[in-house]
């Protein structure tokens, strides 16, 4: 089984791993969690700089942790798309420098093929076809996995991506960034039904009900910041957070879990893979999981080190398209957008 050395610097986390037959060696990763915190997002600028300094301790790192020597290392991946531009182009030149420099292969990585492979790190037995529903701070997706490199997207959120709406309500709640896993901490003392939100449901033309697949979360957004600002008014020294934030996140759970689970029954298939930082989310994992056990379908989630971005899952995506022999020429560039759909261009087949 070849061995791969993976670079991630698409977003917030600069990471290197190493992954042979789906099984982590090393996996380093430096998070600019708390670089950005005080803007209560990500700051591109700052975030390639931070990448700039971070990559070459993280390929020493995962190097020293490995116990490797550069001659057992068959191919050098890097997250090339979709993502921030200027972080982007730090791990892709560090990862092409490194191809050069000691004679390897290059592979170039779609950032969401990254997160589905995640499953794999967890579930060595997971199979195409699946259903993989793939929810992050950019992305709010369902991708019929339909064979290796083969996929297409049936659904997606039509504004802000789930991990988004919970960053952007933590802000309303004045919580730390990012917003998931401190809403989903206190939502552990609140009441899910204490308020009633909107789930986001997509209206299709002509009045022909609604879309099956698509998602919308700014209405939510919208409906807590109403909700907040009501309750304020009432009651301005103290705001029920627990019971907010349990609402909000119960709700994003129920339209996240409808739609997988009919999507999954449509294509007629019996698996789901979770993927993505939301995909760690409490409420979305026992949620998704009970309704899947209801209808006889499989769910599987990451380990919750492989939900948020790290290295192990673009080495893990690497080492499948090495071992189907492609290849990725040293001049191929970064770019901040590309459908799943169309990363053959990422490879010539050696
Ligand atoms: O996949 P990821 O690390 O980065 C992107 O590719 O976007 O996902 C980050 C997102 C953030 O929006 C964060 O708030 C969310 O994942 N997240 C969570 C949880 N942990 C991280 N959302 C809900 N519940 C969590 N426990
Ligand atoms: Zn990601």
């Amino acid at each position: 089984m070849p061995t791969i050395l993976a670079v991630e610097s698409s977003c917030d986390e600069t990471s290197v791993a190493i992954v042979t037959n789906r099984n982590v060696i090393a996996n380093v990763v430096a998070s600019q969690i708390k670089l950005h915190e005080q803007y209560g997002g990500v700051v591109p600028e700052l975030a390639s700089r931070r990448h700039l300094e971070m990559i070459n301790p993280c390929i020493d790192q995962a190097m020293t942790e490995s116990g490797l020597s550069w001659s057992d290392i068959d191919a050098i991946a890097s997250t090339v798309t979709p993502g921030l531009v200027g972080s982007l182009i730090v791990g892709v030149t560090a990862a092409k420098t490194l191809a050069m420099v000691h004679n390897k292969p290059f592979l170039g990585i779609h950032h969401l093929e990254g997160h589905i492979y995640a499953s794999y790190l967890g579930e060595p037995s997971l199979k195409p076809p699946f259903l993989c529903l793939l929810v992050s701070g950019g992305h709010t997706s369902l991708i019929h996995v339909i064979k290796s490199g083969v996929y297409k997207t049936i659904g997606s959120t039509r504004d802000d991506a789930a991990g988004e709406a919970f960053d952007k309500v933590a802000r309303l709640l004045n919580l730390s960034y990012p917003g998931g896993p401190i809403i989903d901490k206190l939502a552990k003392e609140g009441n899910p039904h204490a308020f009633k939100l909107p789930e986001g449901k997509v209206s299709l033309p002509n009045n022909q009900g609604y879309h099956p697949y698509d998602s919308s979360f700014s209405g939510l957004k919208t409906a807590m910041l109403r909700l907040i600002q009501g309750l304020q008014k009432e009651n301005p020294d103290s705001l029920p957070v627990a019971d907010l934030c349990a609402s909000f996140q119960y709700t994003v759970a129920q339209a996240l879990t409808k739609r997988a689970i009919r999507a999954c029954l449509d294509l007629n298939l019996d698996t789901i893979a979770v993927g993505g930082g939301v995909a760690a989310n409490s409420a979305l994992r026992n949620t998704l999981q009970a309704e899947a056990q209801n209808h006889n379908l499989q769910v599987f989630f990451p380990p919750l080190k492989y939900c948020t971005d790290n290295g192990a899952m673009i080495a893990c995506a690497g080492e499948e398209h090495f071992i189907n022999k492609m290849r990725s020429p040293l001049s191929l560039g970064v770019s901040s957008r590309m459908n799943l759909e169309n990363i053959e261009q990422l490879y010539s087949v050696n």
